[in-house]
């Protein structure tokens, strides 16, 4: 057996109502809550989450409700230059991957001296912890509550702006499912669909171990019972409570095991088309996995045993085109932008991120990503 390694330094508070717990939980960690920063974005307000985390908390809160979705390089500056103000001595991070991932990035910025960019793709440039973190998630996809990165989208050099440090952990997150009641069909797809595919890349993945396994492998499982179901009826609370599970174990996977392919490929179409990250890991997953094909035969296959789909490679990548069409995910590359003349951009921007390539079961070359592009075009 491999060497296995699992960090996770983050509580958790898992289960319905548990938001109302987040006062004593905060204290019972020592932490304190004197000056308090909540970062979120307008829904998180409007939905009255806000609300309730104020009540539980004693001392003087502010909220910075600016954070957009699939947030920019400027909008994270933004929030670090507006919560540097206030000199908070603890942050709350109220709602989906992005308001997570700006407050883990304004976290880390208040205590490093240096500037934003000089931290991205650079974990060594990390030297001290952040400003203590505690993370609500309000959708089931992102897992960023128990991951150490936080990813921003840099629109002048027209590419995804990962950071990666330990210290980008959240202290504490509190997962309430009934926060997630409020996310639209789509919002439940996209969100669900990215859930998805960190637990399967986390599961095919060459850092795979023991550990990871049963985390991604009970993700898939969960996500392939209760994804449908959330979509189908957003007040399906056993369905929410078990996708915010399944959200959860799959970024604990990916946090062991990293992400791959899939990721790569919809961080550029992200970027390219402003393609939501959720839809865009969606119109990857199938492609990336036939690319993988035998190279991954018995781990597709247990996947599609884990979301009961009996048979082959084939079948089960047939079954999983059909279940994302059920979804929505648009099953052709054109429907969310991409054009033929695009395509060789578009090569380029995956390849230039060499450094995933160690993970994956099946190492593309540039003629690999061209025709995958072509063929699901
Ligand atoms: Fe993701």
């Amino acid at each position: 057996m491999r060497t296995i390694k699992h960090f996770m330094p983050t509580k958790v508070v898992f289960g319905r109502k548990t938001i109302h717990r987040i006062g004593e939980e905060i204290e019972s960690l020592g932490l304190s809550t004197e000056k308090v920063a909540v970062i979120c974005g307008k829904s998180a307000v409007s939905n009255g989450y806000v609300e309730i985390i104020k009540k539980h908390i004693n001392g003087k809160v502010e909220v910075f409700d600016i954070v957009e979705p699939e947030p920019t390089v400027e909008v994270a500056l933004r929030v670090i230059e507006e919560v540097k103000k206030f000199s908070p001595e603890l942050l709350i991070a109220v709602g989906g991957g992005s308001p997570l991932d700006v407050a883990k990035v304004v976290s880390v910025m208040l205590t490093n001296e240096g500037e934003l960019s000089e931290f991205i793709g650079v974990p060594e440039a990390f030297k001290k912890p952040g400003v203590p973190l505690v993370a609500v998630p309000t959708t089931s996809g992102s897992g960023s509550e128990v991951t150490p990165y936080a990813v921003l989208t840099d629109r002048r050099r027209f590419k995804k702006a990962p950071l990666i440090s330990r210290y980008l952990y959240p202290v504490l997150a509190i997962d309430d499912p009934e926060l997630t009641v409020t996310m639209s069909p789509i919002v439940t797809t996209n969100t669900g669909v990215d859930a998805l595919t960190h637990a399967v890349e986390a599961f095919v993945s060459k850092r795979a171990t023991e550990i990871s396994k049963l985390y991604s492998g009970k993700a898939i499982e969960l996500i392939g019972r209760f994804l449908p179901r959330s979509y189908g009826n957003p007040r399906d609370i056993e369905a929410r409570e078990n996708m915010m599970l399944a959200s959860l174990l799959g970024g604990m996977a990916i946090a062991d095991a990293g992400a791959g392919l899939v990721h790569t490929m919809a961080h550029v179409l992200g970027v390219m088309y402003r393609v939501p990250h959720g839809l865009a890991n969606g119109v990857f997953l199938v492609p990336v996995l036939e690319f993988y094909g035998l190279s991954a035969k018995e781990e597709i296959e247990e996947i599609g045993r884990l979301m009961g789909f009996e048979g082959d490679v084939y079948r089960v990548l047939e079954k999983l085109r059909e279940f994302l069409s059920f979804l929505g995910i648009p099953k052709s590359l054109k429907e969310v932008g991409l054009t033929e003349s695009d395509i060789p951009d578009f090569v380029n921007l995956v390849m230039e991120k060499k450094f995933l390539m160690g993970n994956l079961p099946r190492i593309p070359t540039e003629r690999d990503v061209r025709e995958m592009l072509k063929k699901n075009l």
